[in-house]
């Protein structure tokens, strides 16, 4: 039953249709609880709120699958204008974005000249860029797109996943970049056949790369709310006493928040990953995927409390 839900929120999650009828009518059914604002500017206030808190943030201005070059140009400006307004509120943060809204669905020629005009300001203002990694169709080519990127910057990271078979042979091959790369689960509907069906394997997976990550002395976001990777990550830099500033946690707004505190607490270094914007529609979906009992909140969004 569980397993049918996910599969019905993974489905839903890439209805163009609905994506649309969202963006129209504004953050619905409950969205907030997981998006700070339709804007930048109304998101502001959480993300300096988070700041004073002693956590740092990564901005996402929610959008993907984009198939016109006019609206990859709009996402691109979007991005460079968020960079101009963390230096400008001089807040703590980073930029993660999704290839396919800078148009990677379009021609490779058209989103590497979108991603070079967002790394130069993001050089400019100091601002550090991680690229989503999103389905598995689109893996290889956002791998590649990264190592061109980090050839020419130094301040861009990006995402493995480890539901994928291919993860540890992307995390070794990625070593000789000695790249800071964020960790996860995982998001997206995948096959058997390029992904672990099975959650123990794909933890199992997960704790293999933040293992040789790490061990190879390169930057690791361990993104995840789930605590036995979380105590697992902790034993392992005790066990090899790998320093504190060679890692950070990272989650996502509005989830286990008590979990998010208490780990800064700890003295561990715990990003939050902020996401804003009126295309809040797949991002949302992807989390009731997540966690059926999500959808409660949806339910009190629909019919009341
Ligand atoms: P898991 O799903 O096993 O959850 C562990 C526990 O956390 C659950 O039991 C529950 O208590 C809680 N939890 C998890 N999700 C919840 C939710 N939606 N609502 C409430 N509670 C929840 N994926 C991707 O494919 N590409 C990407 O670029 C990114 N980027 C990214 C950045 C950051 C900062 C995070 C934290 C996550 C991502 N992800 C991602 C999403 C990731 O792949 C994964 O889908 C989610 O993090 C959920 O997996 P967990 O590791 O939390 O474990």
């Amino acid at each position: 039953m569980e397993q049918a839900m996910r599969d019905f929120f993974l489905f839903l999650a890439k209805n163009k249709t609905m994506t649309k009828l969202a963006k129209r009518y504004g953050l619905k059914f409950g969205a907030s609880r997981f998006v700070a604002g339709a804007s930048l500017d109304s998101s502001i206030s959480a993300i300096k709120k988070l700041n004073e808190k002693g956590m740092p943030v990564t901005i996402d201005h929610l959008g993907e699958f984009v198939d016109n070059e006019l609206e990859a140009k709009e996402m691109t400006e979007h991005c460079i204008d968020a960079i101009k307004a963390i230096a400008k509120e001089n807040v703590n943060s980073q930029l993660s974005l999704k290839l396919t809204s800078m148009g990677l669905d379009i021609s490779d020629d058209l989103v590497m000249a979108n991603m070079r005009k967002i790394m130069q300001t993001a050089q400019k203002h100091n601002v550090f860029v991680t690229i989503d990694m999103e389905d598995y169709s689109r893996c290889a080519k956002t791998l590649d797109i990264f190592k061109k990127l980090k050839s020419e910057f130094d301040n861009i990271s990006t995402v493995i996943q480890a539901y994928l078979y291919r993860s540890l042979d992307d995390v070794k091959d990625l070593n000789e970049y000695q790249p800071n790369l964020r960790l996860v689960k995982g998001a997206y509907k995948e096959s058997s056949e390029v992904a672990f069906p099975d959650k123990t394997d794909v933890d199992e997976n997960y704790k293999k790369l933040i293992e040789t990550h790490l061990l190879n002395g390169n930057y690791t976001a361990i993104a995840t709310h789930d605590d036995e990777i979380i105590n697992y990550t902790k034993a392992l830099v005790e066990k090899h006493s790998i320093p504190m500033d060679q890692f950070e946690f990272q989650m996502l707004y509005g989830i286990k928040v008590e979990r998010q505190d208490q780990l800064m607490q700890e003295g561990y270094k715990m990003r939050i990953y902020v996401p804003y914007g009126n295309d809040w529609y797949g991002y949302f979906m992807r989390r009731l995927a997540e966690r059926p009992a999500n959808v409660m909140f949806v339910l009190k969004g629909v019919f009341g409390k």
